[in-house]
């Protein structure tokens, strides 16, 4: 292997919106090293996966990525294989027996150890660096961003809570909170470098506390926004039992927060919520949204759903339908349940619906949201509406992709627009998911 190939690297990233922030984190230690960052994987003589283990299916693609580099490896004997991020914080040392592509594993609070590990991978051996840090923020690292438009901002890492199904608390430890001067800072170089979009990310945002200024998610949404004035705000993800209704203020007085809110609810059914231990029932969950509803009411909610979780009958499922009819939602991540050892709900509860029933229910719960964000998106047709070109469209060099401030995508003709431009959209189509226009001078 040639000297520029041993030294370039490439992360496949899978997960949410922090493994992306993550995958730039990773990038950025790597590159202080002196490693290059590869455009493809192929020209990489270092792969890195950075993993989520939230459900059995994510760590299957991971799997499938596996069975590749292993074939790599055959060919390419210093190929360097490298697993990052939950999975192998949840799984541990057994990945090296399950997959033996892999040269060395890092946990999410370990990212600084990856350039060591890899000169240390060079001299022979596996190595795995999985201690969790619940100090570690990445505080003064900055990550290297793909996108000139939209920057992603980690601000809290980690949950202390203990929903019943869910891997991330056992894969991202104790919450802790970048502190406040830390993130201005960061925002106030964003902005000199004219990003125009800025989410701040925490696994529950709502819970970022910084012990000197006060516990305040809400205080440093304001200070953000006002920092960044001309760019927009946004944020994700925040549990429903945090909503305070200071935080739905903030959103309401700055002009530049955007009036959109992901907010999961799981399910729709108060009994499952008891299980799932989220700490609410649906009466509390439809109290927030009322709150929410009373104080901005253009807001777009989206939501997160589980289909078929442990003990849930037909009538649960229709309570989660309900609720779908009864919210409107914009839109919805939905799931079905899937059982990872080690959790509470895995560890006391029977994982009793038969899966072609969670598949079902989930269609349905599928077929219902479509069904709603079409006739929502249906209504936005003939109007005009304000649009952060992102990037060119996956059809056509001709079309610009671009989101609302309610978080929809519209496609529409580029004429002379660039990504970044902020500009007004005549919508005239859409579907469940798209929206499609034209500019308007
Ligand atoms: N608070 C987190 C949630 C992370 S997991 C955040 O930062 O976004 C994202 C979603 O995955 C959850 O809201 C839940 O709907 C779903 N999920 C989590 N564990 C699951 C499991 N075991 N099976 C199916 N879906 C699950
Ligand atoms: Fe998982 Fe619940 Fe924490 Fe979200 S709040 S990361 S669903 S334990
Ligand atoms: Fe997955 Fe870890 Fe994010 S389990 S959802 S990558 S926090």
């Amino acid at each position: 292997m040639h000297t520029g190939k041993r030294n370039a690297f490439f992360i496949h990233t899978f997960g949410c919106q922090m493994n992306q922030a993550d995958s730039g984190i990773i990038s950025a230690l790597l590159q202080e090293e002196g490693y290059i960052q590869a455009e493809h994987e192929l020209d990489a003589g270092i792969v890195l996966l950075n993993t989520c283990a939230v459900r059995e299916n994510a760590v299957d693609r991971v799997e499938h990525f596996l069975q590749h580099l292993q074939g790599r490896k055959k060919r390419e004997k210093e190929l360097i294989v490298g697993v990052a991020g939950c999975i192998p914080q949840y799984k541990r040392e057994e990945m090296f027996s399950l997959y033996p592509a892999i040269d060395f594993l890092a946990g999410p609070d370990t990212y600084r150890t990856i350039p060591k590990l890899v000169e240390q991978v060079r001299r022979g051996g596996k190595l795995s660096s999985l201690e969790f840090n619940s100090e570690e923020t990445y505080e003064g690292v900055e990550p290297v961003r793909n996108g000139v438009t939209s920057a992603f901002v980690p601000v809290m890492r980690g949950c202390n809570n203990r929903c019943a199904y869910c891997v991330v608390p056992f894969t991202r430890g104790r919450e802790r909170s970048q502190p406040f001067t830390s993130v201005l800072r960061e925002v106030e170089k964003l902005v000199s470098m004219g990003y125009r979009e800025i989410t701040l990310l925490g696994q529950n945002v709502n819970s970022y506390c910084d012990l000197e200024k006060g516990c305040d998610f809400s205080a440093l949404l304001d200070a953000v926004s006002r920092e960044a004035p001309l760019a927009r705000i946004r944020f994700t993800t925040s549990h429903p039992k945090d909503i305070s209704e200071s935080l739905v203020r903030t959103i309401a007085s700055r002009p530049n927060i955007c009036n959109a809110l992901h907010l999961p609810v799981q399910s729709g059914s108060s009994k499952m919520l008891g299980r799932m231990n989220r700490g609410h029932t649906i009466d509390e969950y439809m109290e927030k949204i009322a709150l929410i509803r009373s104080l901005l009411p253009d807001v777009a909610l989206s939501t997160d759903i589980i289909a078929g979780f442990c003990g849930e009958q037909e009538e649960d499922h229709q309570a989660s339908l309900d609720l779908l009819d009864n919210v409107r939602f914009d839109s919805a991540y939905m799931f079905f349940y899937s059982a990872r050892p080690g959790t509470l709900a895995a560890e006391t509860f029977d994982d009793d619906v038969p899966e072609s029933v969670k598949k079902r229910r989930l269609q349905e719960i599928i077929d219902l949201q479509n069904h709603i964000s079409a006739e929502l998106f249906q209504k936005a047709i003939g109007t005009a509406v304000e649009v952060l070109a992102e990037s060119e469209s996956r059809r056509s060099p001709e079309q610009l992709m671009g989101r609302t401030a309610g978080n929809r995508a519209v496609v529409f003709d580029r004429e002379l627009y660039q990504p970044g431009d902020l500009l007004h959209v005549m919508i005239t189509g859409a579907t469940s998911a798209t929206l499609t226009g034209r500019p308007v001078p």
